[in-house]
C-alpha cells in the first residue's frame, strides 16, 4: 500500500494526500456516476500540517500518500475544515496514530466533531480557532475564515497567506474521480456540469450565504494561486470563471428554459409532456423533458438550477401521485430553487388526485402557478393535447417577458 499510493506535489510546501473513490454511485441521495475524491493536503513547514482527512475506508490510502513525503508521526497539526464524515471519518484513528501536538477546527467544528465521535478523548481535545484568526507554521501563515452552512454550520476555509492557496472544503468542488489533479486538465463541459451539479444538490439552499461570501472574498482582496477543494480536481486558474458561475447560480436569475418532469403509467402523461414541450418550442424557447424512470433526482435538480419553469406531470395511482414524483419533490423542495413558474398535469382513470397533489408541491416551493392543472381521463384526446400545447405556448411567452 505504502509504495502504491503517492502524494502529488502542488507547490514545494504543499502536497495532495487524499483518496480517489472511483466506485461511489450514491452520495447521500446524490448520484455520483463519475465517482469522487476526498481531498486532504499536507503542508510541510516547521509545523507539518494535515488539512482534513478522508472517508474512513480510505484511511490506508491517505496514510500511504502522507508516508511518501514524511512519516505520519511527524505531523504536528491537523486542521479539520469540515466535520462531515467524508472528511473526518478517519480523524480519530489518524489522531491516535499521529499524536499531533494540536488539532484545530472552527468553534462549531469542535462541537460537531465531538457529537460525531462521542466519548473520544482525542476529539474532546480539539482546539477552536477564531474566525479570521491566524496560525504560524514557521515560514507559512494560515488564516481561517468561517463559512457557516457551506456546507454545514462548522465549515471553514483555511488560506495560506504566503502561497495564496485557499483550502475551500466543499465550496467550488465537484464529485469527479480523476487522475488529473487540476480542473483545467479535465474536459471543460464535464467540469462545468459537475460543478453545477454539486452546487444544485449541495449548496443551492445556502445561496444567500454564497453571495455574502463572494462579497467577503472580494473585500478581503484575497489572491489565489490555487483553490484546493475537498472534492474533485484543484483550481489553479479560471478563478473568476468559477466565481462567476457561483454568482449566477446563487442569484438564481431565471433563464428562458423550461424543465418538464414526469412519470407515466401507460404513456398518457408522457404524451401530454410532449405536447407541452411542442408548445414551448413553437415560441422558440428551450425545454427539456425528463422521465423519472431514466433520470436521477440529483440530475433533475441540476437541470432546474437557473431554469425559468418547472412543469410536473404524474398519473394517479391509488389516489396518489406516482411514488417517483413524491421522491423528487421531497428532495427538490429541500434545495429551495427560486424564481420558477409552472403547472401540473397528468392522466387519471377515475379520481385524478395526483394533479392537485403536484400543484400543492409546486405551490409549497413558491413556484408561481400559471394555470389550473391539466387532466386527461385515461388517454388525452386532441382537445386535451391542444390545451397542453397552448399552455406550453403560454409559459414560453411568460418566460420571454421575464
Ligand atoms: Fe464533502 Fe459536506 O462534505
Amino acid at each position: 500500500m505504502k509504495e502504491s499510493f503517492k502524494a502529488i506535489k502542488i507547490t514545494d510546501n504543499v502536497y495532495w494526500v487524499g483518496a480517489i473513490d472511483w466506485t461511489i454511485q450514491d452520495f447521500h441521495g446524490y448520484s455520483t456516476k463519475r465517482g469522487t475524491t476526498y481531498n486532504a493536503y499536507l503542508i510541510v513547514d516547521d509545523k507539518i500540517t494535515l488539512i482534513d482527512t478522508v472517508k474512513s475506508k480510505f484511511k490506508r490510502e491517505l496514510l500511504a500518500r502522507i508516508s511518501s513525503v514524511v512519516s505520519p508521526e511527524k505531523i504536528n497539526y491537523i486542521i479539520s475544515n469540515h466535520s462531515e464524515m467524508d472528511h473526518s471519518g478517519c480523524l480519530p484513528e489518524v489522531i491516535k496514530l499521529v499524536k499531533p501536538e494540536k488539532v484545530f477546527a472552527s468553534k462549531m467544528g469542535v462541537k460537531a466533531l465531538t457529537a460525531h465521535f462521542p466519548g473520544n478523548a482525542d476529539i474532546a481535545e480539539i482546539s477552536p480557532v477564531e474566525n479570521l484568526g491566524s496560525l504560524s507554521l514557521g515560514k507559512l501563515t494560515l488564516k481561517f475564515i468561517e463559512t457557516k452552512m457551506l456546507h454545514w454550520p462548522d465549515s471553514m476555509f483555511t488560506y495560506i497567506v504566503e502561497e495564496k492557496i485557499l483550502f475551500s472544503q466543499d465550496a467550488f468542488g465537484m464529485h469527479l474521480a480523476s487522475n488529473n489533479m487540476f480542473a483545467d486538465e479535465v474536459e471543460e463541459s464535464v467540469v462545468y456540469y459537475e460543478t453545477a451539479k454539486y452546487y444544485a444538490n449541495i449548496l443551492l439552499p445556502y445561496s444567500d450565504r454564497i453571495l455574502k461570501l463572494l462579497e467577503q472574498v472580494k473585500e478581503m482582496k484575497l489572491e489565489f494561486n490555487f483553490i484546493a477543494t475537498d472534492h474533485g480536481p484543484i483550481w489553479r486558474k479560471d478563478f473568476e470563471k468559477v466565481f462567476n458561475w457561483y454568482l449566477k447560480w446563487a442569484e438564481q436569475k431565471p433563464e428562458k428554459r423550461a424543465v418538464i418532469v414526469f412519470d407515466t403509467m401507460w404513456g398518457s402523461t408522457e404524451l401530454m409532456a410532449r405536447a407541452i414541450s411542442e408548445g414551448i418550442k413553437s415560441e422558440g424557447v428551450s425545454s427539456i423533458i425528463l422521465h423519472l424512470a431514466g433520470n436521477h433526482r440529483s440530475d433533475i435538480a441540476t437541470e432546474v438550477l437557473c431554469a425559468g419553469a418547472l412543469i410536473a406531470g404524474s398519473p394517479t395511482i391509488n389516489n396518489k401521485m406516482f411514488p417517483t414524483m413524491a421522491d423528487l419533490f421531497c428532495y427538490i423542495s429541500g434545495l429551495k430553487p427560486k424564481n420558477l413558474i409552472g403547472f401540473a398535469f397528468g392522466s387519471y382513470g377515475w379520481s385524478g388526485e395526483s394533479i392537485k397533489q403536484l400543484e400543492e408541491e409546486l405551490k409549497n416551493m413558491d413556484i408561481e402557478i400559471t394555470g389550473p392543472g391539466i387532466k386527461a381521463k385515461y388517454v388525452p384526446d386532441n382537445e386535451v393535447l391542444k390545451e397542453c400545447f397552448n399552455r406550453g405556448v403560454e409559459i414560453a411567452k411568460k418566460l420571454k417577458t421575464q
